[in-house]
């Protein structure tokens, strides 16, 4: 993984307020609360044409990193619904669980493990000072829904909880069909839910979202060495992405924190307005996955190394991150307000520092006037060239300066304009986005000029 060459060091900004970045995202078409129309639904959101763009860029990054340049990984993409015993088996009916109390006074609702200390010792409610329930009621965040039509011969099932559960029940077919050996990993993109008690913070915690799971599965012997590998490379996976390196880091859990899958955890972390908070966790496994599924469906799961003839339950390094916080976290990470440069009083520049390689258009193609017909007549041929290679905008509404500024505040990180000179000598002017650098390129050489920076490698 490289930064592209022109890729500037953004200097130190302050922390963005969600507000900001949930107001630009509705604004610019990034994402929309969900069934808005009828008063919306907490926790569940829908993306607009730019959202789709970023986060369909983020995936294929991801992909790309993780399934596409290795070696031993290959990946799947499972059903959101399965057979309810996956649920049993996998601890989550019995320990997927949160534990709230309640205000006597204010009726909010907390999560006893995000309480302050002091509050849940003193059982002092944090928002009014009221006194908060003795003891915790139990709450089960699978989204349970029923399969058939026939009432009293429906099968109750649940939507996935993790979506990783695929990969451990399509683990057998994987190996066998596509005849790998261990270590080999299993990636899969897709949808969880989850009846989270306290949704909010906008894409932090949703009941709807989109994870990101590399299940590896190896040799007990081996376990240590791969769980170091792929927590440095997850880590090093999400520098490469951020401006803001001094916000990224990795966080060991405590014995009290752990999953009840889990034997060790990292979270890679990553600080905003809401503070350090988890960004992907990487989870040593163990055999727990593997066992409880053969435990529960009678089928071997187990592994037979065809050298040395060893037969064993292969042990899983996970590496699990949500997409939707990618996506929020890399809105915070590069929102930045300056003055506006004209120097109108009031008024300011919104740019998304967003990497190049994610940002949801590419370029946007701008004729200096657009009353001049040669001047559009050749815009649009640019247009339509570039158009065919990567996402690109045309504009020629309102003078250049404004149309900088609409390109600035959606990320994209490359602004193509044709003005006079291009029709004597076929150059047009490239700006650069972060540096607002300008630069003549010919014509003929655009495309190649562009794709090298916009494109990962
Ligand atoms: N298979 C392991 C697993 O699901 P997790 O820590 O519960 O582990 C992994 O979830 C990642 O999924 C988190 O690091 C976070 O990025 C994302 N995630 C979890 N719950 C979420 C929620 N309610 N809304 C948005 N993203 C969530």
């Amino acid at each position: 993984m490289t930064q592209t060459e022109d890729k500037v060091e953004i200097q130190d900004t302050p922390l963005v307020p969600i507000e900001k970045v949930v107001s630009l995202a509705k604004r610019r078409g990034f994402v929309y609360p969900n069934s808005e129309i009828y008063g919306g639904v907490a926790g569940i959101y829908d993306f607009g044409p730019l959202g789709v763009e970023l986060r369909n860029n983020i995936r294929r990054y991801w992909w790309w990193s993780m399934v596409q340049t290795q070696d031993n990984v290959v990946g799947i993409e499972g059903s959101i619904i399965t057979h309810p015993r996956v649920w049993e088996a996998s601890g989550h009916v019995e320990n997927f669980v949160d534990r709230l109390v309640e205000c006597k006074k204010c009726k909010h609702r907390f999560r006893i493990d995000h309480l302050p200390a002091e509050n849940l010792e003193q059982h002092k409610c944090p928002n009014c000072g009221g006194e908060l329930t003795a003891e915790p009621r139990v709450f089960n965040l699978l989204m349970e829904t029923y399969l058939g039509v026939v009432e009293g011969e429906r099968m109750k099932t649940y939507l996935r909880g993790e979506a990783c559960q695929n990969i451990y029940l399509d683990y057998d077919n994987v190996q066998k069909s596509s005849r790998m050996q261990i270590p080999f990993g299993i990636c899969q993109i897709g949808k969880a839910f989850r009846n989270e008690i306290t949704p909010g913070n906008f894409l932090f915690r949703q009941r709807e979202f989109e994870q990101w799971d590399l299940q590896f599965f190896v040799h007990p012997s081996e376990m240590q060495k791969w769980f170091e590998y792929w927590k440095q490379y997850r880590f090093e996976w999400y520098t490469s992405i951020i401006n803001h390196k001094d916000r990224l880091r990795l966080r060991a859990h405590g014995p009290d924190e752990l999953a009840h899958y889990a034997k060790q955890a990292f979270d890679v972390e990553y600080r905003t307005v809401l503070g350090w908070q988890e960004w992907e966790g990487i989870h040593w496994r163990q055999d727990w996955d593997l066992s409880r599924h053969s435990q529960y469906s009678g089928q071997d799961l187990s592994y037979a190394d065809p050298i040395t003839k060893e037969r064993y339950i292969p042990w899983i390094v996970e590496t699990s991150g949500g997409v939707d916080r990618t996506f929020l976290n890399l809105l915070l990470d590069a929102y930045e307000e300056q003055p506006d440069p004209s120097g109108r009083a009031g008024e300011v520049r919104t740019i998304l520092h967003l990497h190049p390689w994610l940002a949801p258009v590419k370029v946007a193609v701008l004729p200096l006037q657009k009353n001049k017909e040669e001047l559009v007549t050749t815009a649009k041929g640019i247009y339509k060239n570039l158009q065919r290679l990567m996402v690109a905008q045309y504009d020629d509404i309102q003078n250049i300066g404004r149309r900088y500024r609409r390109q600035d505040e959606i990320g994209t990180p490359y602004c193509v304009t044709i003005d006079f000179q291009t029709l004597e000598d076929q150059t047009v002017t490239v700006r650069e986005r972060d540096t607002t650098s300008q630069i003549r390129v010919a014509i003929s050489e655009l495309p190649m000029f562009l794709l090298d920076r916009v494109t990962w490698k």
